[in-house]
């Protein structure tokens, strides 16, 4: 399959079989993560928004296939801070690169540097859009855990609004005859355009306010911090941010295969001591993203 100089802005940007083969590579990756197959490559990171994992990741991911990395973590060290716009940025970084990784505060915003660079462009996540190569990750973990991606149920949990790795991975999972529940304040539902997306398909949603209607059914359990950065009014985010925080007791009729997944960062939404139980996978998703990321960049560069 040959996915040479596509832009990944979008999770509907990759056909289900471009994702399963992503998936597929990413399994070979895991097996052998260090491969000198990147050399005299120059990948760009450009981070607007703050990062830990998905930036971390994806740098280790260049450096341990040979690549080089520039780029900045945050945009106030860059002539951004002159007022040099997106549009001359990207014209200007996509010369001196193969490809970029950017993550931006505005929705829309890498796919409008998409189609000014002559480079690929890979979304790290663009506002309370889209988190696509989060989702790829969430799917490796899931068919991890799960051995399957088929007519799974998944519990979405927390700040379904804002959150965009829930937006990405609906989407995703969709694909897969997946049942989902959605459990959020009212303030903070799963937007209509995806309920509407789930309806076309002949999806089964359930939507609730209280966690443990839906715990004891899930498959996957996906937590999700209330999105603090975008909230105008703060008054909203102090009400909403400790709704819902995931503890040991309430998993003990949870089924057997359940896992919980959570894109981090975490704040309050999952206690502590559920670290150390059996059913939580969260650190192992976060390094899951090593090897889809290698998968992805290694298939953007057309290096495979
Ligand atoms: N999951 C995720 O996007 O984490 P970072 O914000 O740390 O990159």
């Amino acid at each position: 399959m040959n996915l040479k100089n596509r832009n990944f802005v979008s999770i509907n940007d990759f056909t289900r079989e471009e994702q399963l083969y992503i998936l597929s590579l990413a399994q070979e990756f895991e097996k052998q993560p260090v491969r000198n197959i990147l050399e005299s490559r120059v990948v760009a990171t450009l981070f607007f928004e703050p990062s830990t994992r998905t930036r971390l990741s994806f740098e280790s991911a260049v450096s341990h296939l040979g690549g080089k990395i520039i780029g900045f973590s945050d945009a106030s060290s860059s002539s951004i801070s002159k007022g040099e716009t997106l549009k001359d940025t990207i014209k200007i970084v996509s010369n001196y690169c193969d490809l970029i990784v950017m993550r931006h505060y505005l929705e829309g915003a890498a796919r409008y540097a998409s189609e000014i660079s002559v480079v690929p462009i890979i979304n790290a996540g663009d506002g309370a859009n889209q988190h696509p190569t989060q989702t790829m990750l969430d799917m490796y973990s899931i068919y991890k855990t799960q051995g399957t991606l088929e007519n799974l149920k998944i519990l979405m949990v927390g700040d379904l609004k804002y959150g965009r790795t829930v937006h990405s991975l609906l989407m995703a999972m969709s694909q897969f005859k997946t049942t989902f529940f959605f459990v959020s304040p009212r303030e903070l539902m799963m937007p209509e355009e995806y309920k509407l997306h789930l309806q076309k398909l002949n999806l089964s949603y359930y939507e609730h306010t209280d966690l443990n209607e839906f715990i004891n059914e899930a498959d996957i359990i996906y937590m999700t911090r209330v999105q603090k950065e975008r909230f105008s009014d703060p008054l909203e985010y102090e009400k909403t941010k400790n709704v819902y925080i995931l503890r040991s007791e309430m998993l003990k009729n949870t089924k057997p295969n359940m896992r919980i997944l959570h894109p981090l960062p975490r704040v309050n939404e999952i206690d502590v001591e559920v670290d150390e139980h059996e059913k939580a996978y969260y650190f192992a998703q976060a390094q899951n993203g090593l090897y889809v990321r290698q998968a992805i960049i290694a298939s953007v560069l057309g290096v495979i």
